[in-house]
């Protein structure tokens, strides 16, 4: 069968990895476009493989191998990252081809270890170390934390490949393996909601990383990350994005997040909104059970500020604005303003819990208004208000 085939990249280096149409969910951030999980054969006199991909795509992964080579010829693993979408397959590919050595990073070494109680030694690699493997040259640069501890970049230094795994990389599936084939509003938009879904929590990691890189005087002909396109036209982009991304400067942005029960919180909803449009404030009302927690969180990264809205069901916040708040919380966002409303029956406890939320993530609350039942005029002319005095911060704060 001629199928699954590698993708050349360059001379020396093939995609190796698979595409799962399928995928929905990963770790409840909702994939639409589905994901890639890359893996690269670097050939040479001693070929080395690059990270692995999740287990069940085994046959696929082993027939794109070998359609470039024999398997058993790989003589070096590199893994870069120990979670299992790329190290899943890493004891079959070493019970079966008996590398010379595994290389991971010290952490990898043992995530390696922790995850698949190995017979075998893995070869830890420092940071900035380099390293010839036959007639190939490769230097490995430590990214701990972005995302888990044992995160590893490798660089190709014979054809300047950047092997990134999960760093610059995005859930999209598509018959295409680089940048300059894709539409790039797509691109950046997965791209986007990668960083803030995954990379988020720990973009003071990124902004060292970034100038640790920089300071290293690298040529990037390829970043090549270890899910979507490989970058080869768009490098500069996606690094000015990242950096952008962890500075973490707001911007004149408003989200207007909520859920609603009987369209009372949506009416205030969209007074508020109404308010800050008004005022010349780029913003986006979403509903979430309309909206995936992982959409609002693209959406909210860039926002200067946030407002929640919730009706108050059983003496608490409806379980939608729960679920994205903590959701959100764990991403430490940072730099935002925010307010809160709801409507309620008789108890009313939707905005006092909503106002604790933001103010556990250090968010200042500039407002908050309940309205009983239904809003009437006088309320929905607050929420308005409420929505300019919003906008008046942001242009006050947000150069
Ligand atoms: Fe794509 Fe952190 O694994």
């Amino acid at each position: 069968m001629d199928n699954f085939k590698a993708i050349k990249i360059t001379d020396r280096v093939y995609w190796v990895g698979v595409i799962d149409w399928t995928l929905r969910d990963f770790h409840g951030y909702e994939t639409p476009r589905g994901s890639t999980y890359n893996a690269y054969l670097v050939m040479g006199e001693k070929p080395v493989l690059i990270d692995t991909v999740k287990a069940p795509f085994k046959d696929e992964f082993i027939a794109r191998i070998s359609s470039v080579i024999d398997p058993g010829k790989i003589k070096y693993i590199i893994s870069n990252h120990t979670e299992m979408d790329h190290s899943g397959l890493i004891p079959d590919m070493i019970d079966w081809i008996k590398p010379e050595k595994v290389f991971a990073s010290i952490k990898g070494q043992e995530a390696l270890n922790q995850h698949f109680r190995l017979k075998r030694e893995i070869t830890a690699v420092k940071d900035k170390e380099t390293m010839k493997l036959g007639d190939l040259n490769f230097t490995f640069i430590e990214a701990r934390m972005l995302h888990w501890p044992d995160s590893m970049f490798t660089y190709f230094n014979d054809e300047k490949v950047l092997f990134s795994s999960d760093g610059f990389g995005m859930h999209l599936a598509t018959s295409q393996r680089f940048d300059d084939e894709l539409d790039p509003s797509i691109l950046e938009y997965e791209a986007k909601k990668y960083y803030a879904n995954i990379i988020q929590p720990y973009a003071p990691v990124v902004l060292k990383a970034l100038e640790k890189i920089g300071g290293m005087n690298l040529e990037f002909r390829f970043i090549a990350p270890d899910h979507g396109p490989v970058w080869r036209k768009d490098i500069k982009k996606i690094l000015a994005l990242y950096q952008q991304w962890a500075e973490q400067k707001p911007a004149r942005k408003a989200l207007v997040v909520y859920d609603t029960m009987w369209q009372s919180t949506a009416k205030m909803a969209n007074a508020i909104a109404d308010g800050l449009i008004k005022s010349g404030i780029s913003t986006r009302v979403m509903k979430l059970r309309e909206s995936h927690r992982s959409d609002v969180i693209a959406e909210a990264i860039d926002a200067g500020a946030l407002v929640f809205g919730s009706p108050t069901i059983n003496n608490n916040l409806f379980p939608t604005l729960a679920d994205t708040l903590i959701y959100l919380k764990g991403l430490r966002p940072q730099n935002k303003i925010g307010a809160v409303f709801g409507s309620y029956g008789w108890s009313g406890e939707s905005t006092k819990y909503l106002k604790e939320m933001l103010e556990a993530m250090k968010i200042p609350v500039l407002g908050e208004i309940q309205a009983q039942y239904v809003p009437t005029e006088e309320i929905l002319g607050q929420c308005w208000a409420l929505g300019v005095k919003i906008a008046d911060k942001l242009k006050e704060t947000v150069k």
